[in-house]
């Protein structure tokens, strides 16, 4: 097998960074990246071969389009091109799994099913076994199936659990064993394989095994470590296995997971009865029992992924289709389409205030019906067909002003709250016959609950804190939602994630993407769709381009360090909007908080090639099959 890739490299190269565009003050964590990328090199893999594409123009760079100066990531650098196939992950040693499975013959089902399992062991910050999330596949015949494995409520959830005496919301949504929702990850990947894999599950699962034996120590897994340290070592048991000796691991040292091999292993020989109704969920529930959470054997025993009716929407042409409800992604993404196609986006200039105006103004009402009417179709009604109508998103459109930010108080009043970081991934696959797949998945914080299953090795999600603790607050996300989201017993907790997949105006597959980010992962991932489709830019430029984003509350347009020019920050304030550039933090972090979103983006070519992209923001690998 050969192996097309991006290249890994001792120092930032060109094909990830641009060096005519690097900041002068390039943040250390660009020196992590380099770091990440040359020890994972080194492992007992192919070595990774230069991407051999050429730089291509683009429309962008044609029609004269640049990156802020301040802005670290270039427009001029090569993406990751195949033929045959492709994923894209935040983690080599995934994104290689996945690839391997292709080789082997296995599709993009069998391939994404693999990488997620990888995930779960090289990514334990976001990766899972312990948590959930949503799944898009298109096959190349077209059809298009949304699978839901979010997270539950266990049946002992009630409206209030997360408020003290006073009415006052708690951190217990947040930290420890009440925060999680009953997991939904096994259950998808399991549904996923059993309707459209065709490898056995066994070889699937194998893979993980190997990795949960040991693997060299990333960069990544060093930071994310550090970051979440303090709240791991509040928890023994997830002390004992992700601070080995009290300590964050080093890069260089072989991390084993025993325990989480062996629930692999069973996962590879019992499918899914293990974790939902056997050995794995009697650990689980003894956790729980041991740590005042709530979730039960039957709860486990209740859980089932559900195929959804995607959202599908068009786009200049392009049908986009994204998750449905309990994930917000795609209604809101159709809202927010549906209001920016009334301007001529590049025409208004690509990162000017003209069309970041728009994009917040249509960002700021879709938001607002977002946190209000979204949640668990299954548990509440909620207009969608009129959510994601044209004629609605004519009326909402017809209330932007290009002279004047509308007040989100005056779209519905609110409260301020902020943004914070916490963690997700997302992968990309498309195999040679043009089956692809894109699939978002979380334990929602970073190491999620800080809770590990003690004997089983896998973190517990925080999931819980998705729902509205307390209506009309902010979560963690800073969002403010609606009584509809509210806590109830076996609801599903609303989701921003969105796995999207793009057809082009002819119909063929055109884009697959998708990123963390909690609520910026909807304007992410449409702003790389805007950037490709209305800016004519290529995978790295949409991937790399500064992304803002707009919530309705906090009434403010967010945007990422550097990425804004003086000017165009002056020129929405003049307009009314508060405009707030994302702190970095110390210099020497890994995640430095300044940026946001993790994109896994793969394209199809006019000549049918793949061109793929992942995000150097937090430092992934896109791998093409074969060369
Ligand atoms: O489902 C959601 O919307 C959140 N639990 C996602 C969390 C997330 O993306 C955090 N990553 N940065």
């Amino acid at each position: 097998m050969s192996i097309d890739s991006r290249p890994p490299a001792p120092s930032p190269s060109p094909a990830l960074f641009s060096t005519a565009r690097r900041a002068p003050r390039a943040p250390a964590r660009f020196a992590a990246l380099a770091t990440l990328l040359a020890i994972v090199a080194g492992c007992e893999r192919p070595e990774p071969r230069a991407a051999s594409s050429p730089a291509p123009s683009s429309a962008f760079v044609e029609a004269g389009g640049a990156f802020p100066d301040a802005w670290p990531f270039g427009a001029d650098g090569s993406p990751v091109t195949a033929a045959g196939g492709m994923v894209a992950t935040t983690d080599e040693y995934a994104s290689r799994v996945g690839v391997d499975i292709l080789a082997r013959g296995g599709n993009a089902v069998d391939a994404a099913v693999a990488t997620g399992l990888a995930l779960a062991v090289v990514n334990p910050e976001a990766g899972n076994l312990g948590g959930g999330g949503f799944l898009m596949v298109r096959l190349a015949d077209g059809s298009v199936h949304a699978l839901d494995h979010r997270e539950k409520a266990p049946i002992a959830a009630t409206r209030d659990m997360y408020l003290d005496e006073d009415g006052n919301v708690t951190d217990r949504s947040v930290v420890g064993h009440l925060a999680a929702g009953v997991p939904g990850t096994v259950a998808g990947l399991w549904e996923a394989h059993q309707r459209f894999g065709s490898l056995e599950w066994a070889d699937l699962v194998e893979p993980s095994i190997r990795l949960a034996n040991g693997f060299e120590v990333t960069t990544r897994l060093v930071s994310t470590l550090e970051a979440a340290q303090q709240g791991i070592r509040a928890f023994p048991a997830s002390a004992r296995i992700f601070l080995p000796g009290n300590e964050v691991p080093q890069i260089g040292d072989t991390f084993s997971q025993p325990d989480l091999a062996t629930v692999l292993a069973r996962l590879r020989d019992q499918g899914p009865d293990d974790f939902y109704r056997g050995e794995t969920a009697a650990l689980i529930a003894a956790e729980m029992e041991r740590g005042g959470g709530i979730i039960t054997l039957e709860d486990l025993a209740r859980y089932e992924a559900v195929w959804r009716d995607p959202v599908a929407f068009v786009y200049r042409g392009h049908t986009v289709h994204s998750m449905p409800p309990p994930s917000s992604g795609g209604v809101t993404m159709a809202a927010i389409a549906n209001q920016v196609e009334h301007w001529d986006l590049a025409a208004l200039g690509w990162n000017g205030p003209d069309a970041i105006h728009v994009m917040a103004e249509a960002f700021r009402r879709a938001y607002a019906d977002r946190n209000e009417y979204l949640a668990d179709p299954d548990v509440v009604e909620m207009p969608l067909a009129e959510l994601t109508s044209r004629e609605y998103a004519e009326a909402r459109a017809a209330t932007i002003s290009m002279e004047r930010a509308t007040p989100s108080d005056q779209i519905r009043p609110g409260v301020e709250a902020f943004l914070d970081e916490s963690h997700t991934t997302h992968y990309s696959v498309v195999d040679g016959d043009g089956n692809a797949v894109a699939v978002t998945t979380s334990v929602n914080s970073w190491y999620g609950s800080k809770v590990v299953v003690e004997g089983a090795g896998f973190f517990l999600n925080n999931t819980m804190d998705d729902f509205s603790a307390k209506p009309g607050t902010p979560n963690q996300f800073g969002l403010v939602q609606g009584e509809r989201n509210a806590v109830a017993s076996e609801k599903r907790m609303l989701s921003a994630m969105s796995p999207t997949i793009v057809e082009d105006p002819a119909g063929g597959l055109f884009l697959v993407s998708g990123t963390p980010g909690g609520a910026t992962i909807i304007t992410t991932v449409l702003q790389t769709i805007f950037n490709v489709v209305d800016h004519g830019m290529n995978v790295v430029q949409a991937v790399h381009a500064p992304r803002v984003h707009h919530q309705h509350l906090p009434d403010a347009i967010v945007f990422e360090h550097g990425g804004l020019p003086e000017a165009t920050v002056r020129a929405l304030e003049a307009r009314g909007h508060a405009v707030r550039e994302r702190e970095r933090g110390p210099p020497d972090a890994y995640f430095t908080g300044g940026m946001s979103g993790d994109v896994q983006l793969i394209m199809v070519m006019p000549d049918g090639t793949l061109s793929g992209w992942s995000d150097p923001r937090r430092g992934g690998f896109a791998v093409g099959y074969p060369q």
